[in-house]
């Protein structure tokens, strides 16, 4: 009797080692084929699945604290991997792949936003190094990184263009201009995509919040956005069909509500735009939560409901929700959902699945932490990128860099603060991988000077009583550096703050410190511009260095040392005071320019976009073109001189705008069109160039999408040059 079972498993067994392999395990074939084969054979349930994503591993993401899911499905589509190696996450994978009726792999994610264990700046100091093939290594670093523990897509880059600096969020994107988002966003996505998903150091993008998230009203997280069609079209959607165009494999709905339809509902986003129009080949996920929130939103009654709504306006992938696992089938059994839409939706997520090379690659070998965090060649890209993004604000009678200074008293809540300097969504980093700004300036200047220290005050709260002993240290001292700045977790998802500025009682130590009559030098630590009219007025020098991540400390030092001269500009604008957000540079013109005015405060801002000194000067020539009429079809060459006249080599940004000053639709006073970032030696010249191409470059989308040039005058603009070119037909 055992005997005769034993023979039929035996059979069996060779039954299946003999039988043709199924099509969709044949790496030979092509992915589409693979895909339509492996549909063929899934039941309705197992469809579902793969539309579903859960969570694995101890989730310490505040603002998501759902309850993990216990019971995990093998035939489940992605989980959200909350480890730092891979073996939990490939005994999952093993389950899926050797269990379950069909095996296939699980997709594993998590938000690396700016670094896994090797935190790098935040993607809004990393547009102010305008260095995109830099930005571009570190999220190629961070890929790595990410893969090698067994996960192989990122929710990111975030993409969301933001003008008001009290939406927390503004840190994770890349500023206030929709052309830098989408330079930056082709550059992260080619950083963490490569040419070949399947490379074991690739991981999939995911373009997000799609779309209009950061136009929260009033700053606050979550909530309602007011936006047109046309400025939906010509200010948000710019930088998603740029990374479209780039290849990101995915992309995630938002949260906010557009002008009366939740982004997660938005047929007309998620299936006429991203994917009919742009042809969008990946899958979308849901923000975390933001099918079931579409009952919160008024306009589903129950889960069902949202789900429905969801799906079929294309959203394609349930991110714990647990909408879709529960009701789609029913839906679809009830027509409601097609079986066409399900089997698209399917599609996106195994085509994906497919590119990654999941079904022939399924497990992550397993490695030690020190081959895969922290290594040499990504520290040193983090310390490179770290220096490129902080910006000199001031610099009154060239105080920095500090040459013959032998006492510098190092004051305030940031200077010894390690774990603020990563910033928020700082993924698996750690604050013992931080240097410090003290840590940095002992390195930088070693035995050339004596450094002391005091903190001064905390972040906030309203204890001055260690204001003596900073006042103390700054009087005994040639030069005070005084470190102030936002906490890690001031910024970032559900991190609005009311006010740009910084908690009185570090606006108070600046003043006592500034009262000692030494030089003020200030260093900013934060994950938005902030409201400096107070504090400007006290200090010699301002250095923004937002939130560097694990090599902020040396490079920071390094610019008041004057080993580094500055080249970080501005890509976002900071206000005078927090009163003036919305506040950026691309607005339309106003209908009486010289009024309209504030009556108690100045109506600029403190510092433009763009803004950012150096320790040495350029000389802008004139704009210079073979000709100012241009036609359709052809391109012009415009060229500029640049000239490092002072005395330091330097580096600088040449930003390229256009305006049209006559249109059928107003255009924002300038748009930027092109940028680049060259060092010049001292003494040298450069000639820059911006090769117009009219279609790309001087025309302009309307609130259909539809992309349109008229013939008439333009302008180039470079700095305080302007060139008047004329388009005709
Ligand atoms: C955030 C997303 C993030 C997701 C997963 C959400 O709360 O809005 O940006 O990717 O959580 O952690």
């Amino acid at each position: 009797m055992a005997c005769g079972l034993a023979l039929t498993l035996l059979a069996a067994v060779q039954a299946r080692e003999t039988a043709p392999k199924p099509a969709y395990k044949d790496a030979s074939r092509p992915i589409e084929e693979r895909v339509e084969d492996l549909l063929a054979r899934m039941t309705l349930e197992e469809k579902v699945l793969q539309l579903n994503q859960y969570t694995l591993g101890r989730n310490d993401n505040v603002n998501n604290m759902a309850d993990p899911v216990g019971d995990i499905p093998s035939e489940i589509g992605s989980l959200i991997y909350f480890g730092t190696s891979p073996e939990l996450r490939n005994s999952l994978q093993h389950r899926a792949v050797e269990e379950s009726r069909l095996g296939i792999p699980i997709l594993f994610a998590f938000d690396v936003i700016h670094g896994f264990r090797t935190v790098y700046p935040i993607p809004l100091a990393q547009a102010c190094s305008w260095n995109p093939a830099l930005v571009e290594q570190a999220a190629r670093m961070a890929a790595r990184e990410t893969r090698m523990t067994g996960i192989e897509w990122t929710f990111s880059p975030m993409i969301d263009v933001a003008r008001d600096g009290r939406w927390g969020r503004i840190s994770e994107g890349y500023g206030e201009d929709p052309y830098a988002h989408a330079v930056f966003c082709a550059s992260t996505v080619a950083g963490y995509q490569g040419d070949d998903l399947s490379d074991t150091g690739r991981i999939a993008a995911c373009l997000k919040h799609f779309a209009g998230y950061g136009a929260s009203e009033a700053g606050r997280d979550y909530v309602y956005t007011e936006i047109s069609r046309q400025s939906l079209w010509d200010t948000y959607l710019t930088p998603y069909e740029a990374g479209i165009r780039a290849g990101a494999a995915t992309v995630m709905s938002c949260f906010n509500n557009i002008s009366g339809t939740p982004g997660s509902a938005d047929h007309y986003l998620l299936t006429e735009v991203l994917k009919e129009r742009w042809g969008h080949q990946g899958f979308v996920v849901s923000d975390w939560g933001a099918i079931q929130q579409l009952r919160a939103q008024g306009v589903a009654a129950d889960c069902e409901q949202a789900a429905l709504k969801a799906f079929n306006a294309g959203l394609d992938m349930d991110m714990m929700n647990r909408c879709y696992d529960a009701h789609l089938a029913d839906l679809v059994r009830a027509g409601k959902v097609s079986g066409e839409r399900l089997d698209d939706a399917v599609r996106r997520v195994l085509r994906l699945k497919f590119r990654l090379g999941l079904f022939e690659n399924p497990y992550t070998p397993e490695s030690r932490e020190e081959e895969r965090f922290l290594r040499p060649e990504s520290l040193r890209i983090a310390e490179e990128l770290a220096g490129e993004t902080m910006v000199l604000l001031k610099n009154d009678g060239g105080i920095l860099p500090l040459r013959e200074v032998r006492k510098i008293a190092v004051i305030g809540p940031m200077a010894k603060s390690r774990f603020h300097l990563l910033g928020a969504w700082a993924a698996h980093g750690n604050g013992e991988d931080v240097e410090s700004i003290f840590m940095g300036l002992e390195r930088e200047f070693g035995e050339r000077a004596q450094l002391s220290y005091a903190v001064g005050c905390e972040f906030d709260g309203d204890d001055a009583s260690g204001f003596a002993e900073a006042v103390r240290v700054a009087s005994e001292s040639d030069v005070v550096v005084l470190c102030l700045g936002e906490k890690a977790n001031w910024s970032g998802e559900n991190a609005s703050r009311s006010t740009l500025s910084l908690p009185a009682i570090q606006e108070r130590l600046a003043c006592e410190v500034a009262r000692c009559g030494k030089p003020v030098v200030l260093l900013l630590t934060s994950g938005r511009p902030l409201e400096l009219c107070r504090l400007e007025p006290l200090s010699d020098a301002i250095l923004q260095v937002w939130q560097p991540g694990v090599r902020g400390g040396y490079p920071a030092a390094g610019i008041l040392s004057g080993r580094i001269n500055p080249s970080g500009r501005l890509s976002v604008t900071f206000p005078y005071a927090t009163g003036q957000v919305p506040i950026y540079y691309g607005r339309r013109p106003s209908a009486r320019p010289h009024q309209g005015k504030y009556q108690d405060i100045p109506s600029e801002p403190l510092y433009e976009f763009g803004h950012g000194l150096s320790y040495t000067t350029f000389e802008y020539g004139d704009l210079q073109a073979p000709s100012t009429t241009l036609r359709r079809g052809e391109k012009l060459r415009v060229e500029i001189q640049v000239s490092n006249t002072g005395a330091c080599d330097g580096a600088e940004t040449v930003f390229w705008f256009v305006s049209d000053p006559v249109c059928r639709i107003a255009r924002p006073a300038k748009e930027l069109r092109h940028f680049e970032k060259r060092m010049l030696r001292s003494g040298q010249s450069g000639l820059f160039v911006f090769e117009i191409d009219p279609e790309r470059d001087l025309s302009f989308v309307d609130g259909e999408g539809n992309r349109f040039l008229e013939p008439g005058d333009y302008y180039v603009q470079v700095k305080d040059k302007r060139l008047k070119l004329t388009l005709v037909e």
